[in-house]
């Protein structure tokens, strides 16, 4: 597979132009890497209204992963979450997206951009997961007055839950509705011996980030749209720009160009290579008895408390250990490894686990978090006048910031919801001690 932007900025490089144009560097700067940083230059496309290298690039993308459509971003899955939903939304004034709770705060950005009503479907496992069935989904399209104009769920979720892409896609085209994927996490998932990518399984539409699971730069990320969902390509560069930077990182095009090639070549057998080898490590580590959740290859999640320790302390003990994770918190830790991660990293992670002595599981859990009540649209709160409370005065306020941040980016609550009982506890639970609400 060719590599035209990768080729471009080489030979803009080798050519040695003088440069009267951004960036200020002018590719000489004093940090060393500045070269390949280059802007839209003659010859050298644009992002947004590509027809030339760029274009050729986002070709080869679109047959690797079998989409109708690929194109790239330079500002992550969040720029192509805002711009999915203006795509499935244009035209549908009146109506609304039905939404797994357990959605990345890029979600609540987008719906407060463009102004969208979601309506929800409660997650019972934790705010980070949500376990939709098909038949769950099929209930919930039932029971609805009108049909919302997508459906949006995420998968794989932070934990390496994963769902069921092609029995939800088959309900949501019975019912006449798209579904969209936040498959930040899954982007490899394409490249796998038998393909579990959304796009493969019947998703309209879906954003990896490929800066997450591959060895894109950070910020490099695909907006797939599916052969059945054709119609909705046209619209898609200028939706693109319409939440973009004018500015596209050369750097993280380049790095997305590139990857085509090794995608296209080597990646395949060191994937599959690599999982065996993770799946031994994962076997250990439940021979260890560690408890792990998820079911995605490239996520090791440790349920901590059930081997006697907060998540939090297991990631102090690792770090002290020069292994840092994705995520802590009082329940997981979550590490996310690929094929760039050696034997002896893993090797490492399972000595330093094995050395933790198991303890009596700790019993105190994660409160659980009722749907809260809305009394105003995300859009609306966050243009409200705000003010900072404690959150033991917070009981019957509404809440005036996009979301509270608890990492991972999902929230228990979210703008325009009204702080109850259960979601004041779950927040103090992760340590939120004040909160914005609406005057
Ligand atoms: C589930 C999920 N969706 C979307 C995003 C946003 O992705 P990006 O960082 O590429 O903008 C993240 C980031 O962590 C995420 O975890």
């Amino acid at each position: 597979m060719n590599t035209p932007i990768y080729d471009f900025v080489s030979k803009y490089i080798n050519d040695d132009v003088t440069r009267l144009h951004m960036p200020g560097h002018k590719g000489k700067g004093p940090l060393g890497f500045e070269k390949m940083d280059i802007t839209e230059v003659f010859g050298a496309d644009a992002l947004y209204q590509a027809s030339g290298i760029i274009k050729e690039s986002e070709d080869n993308a679109a047959q690797l992963f079998d989409s109708y459509k690929t194109f790239y971003s330079t500002e992550g899955s969040s720029h192509l979450i805002r711009t999915m939903l203006f795509l499935a939304s244009r035209g549908k004034a009146d109506g609304y997206i039905l939404a797994a709770r357990n959605a990345h705060s890029a979600f609540a950005s987008a719906c407060a951009l463009i102004d969208l009503e979601v309506r929800w479907i409660e997650c019972e496992d934790s705010y980070l997961s949500c376990n939709l069935t098909p038949e769950k989904l099929e209930k919930a399209l039932t029971c609805v007055d009108k049909a919302p104009f997508c459906v949006y769920v995420t998968s794989p979720d932070y934990l390496g839950n994963m769902l069921d892409i092609r029995g939800l896609s088959q309900v949501c085209h019975k019912h006449g509705t798209l579904l969209l994927v936040d498959n930040a996490h899954g982007a490899y998932l394409r490249f796998l011996e038998k393909s579990k990518h959304p796009i493969n399984l019947g998703a309209d539409m879906c954003c990896d980030s490929a800066h997450k699971t591959l060895s894109a730069l950070t910020g490099g990320a695909y907006l797939h749209i599916s052969k059945g969902a054709s119609q909705l390509a046209a619209g898609a560069k200028d939706a693109l720009a319409l939440f973009a930077s004018t500015s596209p990182s050369y750097l993280t095009l380049c790095s997305l160009d590139k990857l085509n090639a090794y995608l296209a070549t080597d990646y395949r057998k060191e994937l599959s290579d690599f999982i065996s080898l993770v799946r031994r490590e994962k076997n250990e580590l439940c021979r260890l008895g560690y408890t792990l959740v998820g079911d995605e290859e490239l996520k090791i999640t440790i349920r901590a408390k059930e081997y006697g320790y907060l998540g939090t302390s297991l990631a102090d003990v690792l770090a002290r250990n020069n292994i840092y994770c994705e995520f802590c918190d009082k329940d997981f830790l979550v590490l996310m490894v690929t094929p760039q991660n050696t034997k002896e990293d893993l090797d490492l992670l399972v000595n330093v686990l094995r050395d933790i002595s198991k303890k009596e599981p700790i019993m105190e859990c994660l409160p659980k978090v009722s749907l809260p009540e809305r009394k105003m649209s995300i859009r609306q709160a966050i243009f409200s006048q705000s003010e900072e409370i404690s959150i033991d005065e917070g009981l019957g306020r509404v809440l005036g910031c996009l979301s509270i941040s608890c990492p991972p980016a999902v929230s228990v609550i979210l703008a325009g919801e009204v702080l109850d009982k259960s979601t004041i506890e779950a927040c103090k639970y992760n340590g939120i001690t004040t909160v914005m609400v609406v005057k």
